[in-house]
Parts: C-alpha cells; sequence; structure tokens
C-alpha cells in the first residue's frame, strides 16, 4: 500500500514534465514555423507600407516602386540593404529598421505573391 503510493508519487513529476516540455515546444513551434509566420504576420506588416506604395503594393503615387510581384529574394534583399545601411534611402532605411530580419523576409514574401494587372 505504501509502496504503491509512493510509486505514484514519483510517476507523477515526469508525467507534469512530460507535459512541460510539450507545451514548450508548442509556444515554440508557433515562432519557428517560419510558412504559418510568414502569411499572417507579412499581411499585416504590409498594411504599413500601403500609405506610400499603395493598398496591396500597387502603385500609390507617381515615382514609388511598385513591390507586388517582385522576386521574394529581390525584395528581401532590398528591405535588409535598406536596414543595414547597404543602399542610401530616404525612408526605407528608417521604416526597415522598425522590423527584424524576419518581418521583412515575410512582408518581402506576401508583396511577391501578390499580383498585379489591376
Ligand atoms: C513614408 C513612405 C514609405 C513607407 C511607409 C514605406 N516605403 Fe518603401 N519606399 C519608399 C520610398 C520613398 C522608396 C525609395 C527609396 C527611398 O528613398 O527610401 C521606397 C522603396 C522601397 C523598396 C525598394 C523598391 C525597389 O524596387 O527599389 C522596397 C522593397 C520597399 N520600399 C518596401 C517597403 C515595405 C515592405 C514597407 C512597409 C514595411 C515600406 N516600403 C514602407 C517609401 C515608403
Amino acid at each position: 500500500m505504501e509502496g504503491q503510493v509512493i510509486k505514484n508519487a514519483s510517476d507523477m513529476p515526469m508525467i507534469f514534465k512530460t507535459i512541460s516540455l510539450l507545451s514548450l515546444l508548442l509556444v515554440l513551434s508557433l515562432f519557428l514555423s517560419p510558412v504559418a509566420a510568414s502569411d499572417v504576420s507579412g499581411k499585416l506588416i504590409s498594411f504599413s507600407c500601403s500609405a506610400c506604395h499603395g493598398t496591396e503594393g500597387l502603385l500609390a503615387q507617381p515615382g514609388m516602386p511598385s513591390l507586388i510581384g517582385q522576386d521574394a529574394n529581390k525584395l528581401t534583399q532590398l528591405l535588409l540593404d535598406f536596414k543595414y545601411d547597404r543602399q542610401s534611402s530616404t525612408v526605407m532605411g528608417r521604416i526597415s529598421k522598425g522590423f527584424t530580419d524576419t518581418e521583412l523576409q515575410s512582408v518581402a514574401l506576401y508583396f511577391s505573391r501578390l499580383k498585379g494587372g489591376n
């Protein structure tokens, strides 16, 4: 009887350890899954670009580069170049510094997937 109690008691922490490890992995997977993160945050971030680049990356005003349908890697590279001052700019340097590299990659991917012809 006493042995039974001790056995159960020692089993419990193991279960808790397993559960907390699983929850930790679950929480981490939310941050570490690039595909899911890109789809959601890329679109959200794009809202802060639309004032100048137009809604959905279409030309908002003359002289403003259109972002839709451009190659994702090229867009990411442009944004990272602005962020790390490898490319001079009027505003994009300051704007891109407000985002992490991953966020810039996400928004680049979002714009690259949009189709033009409106
Ligand atoms: C305040 C207006 C403004 C906002 C907001 C803005 N941009 Fe820009 N963007 C510019 C201007 C102006 C340029 C030309 C480079 C420069 O002088 O900064 C540019 C250039 C770019 C380029 C280079 C395009 C090319 O083909 O050379 C990319 C990529 C870009 N922006 C992405 C973004 C993204 C992504 C956002 C949102 C996170 C954003 N921009 C928000 C004004 C803006």
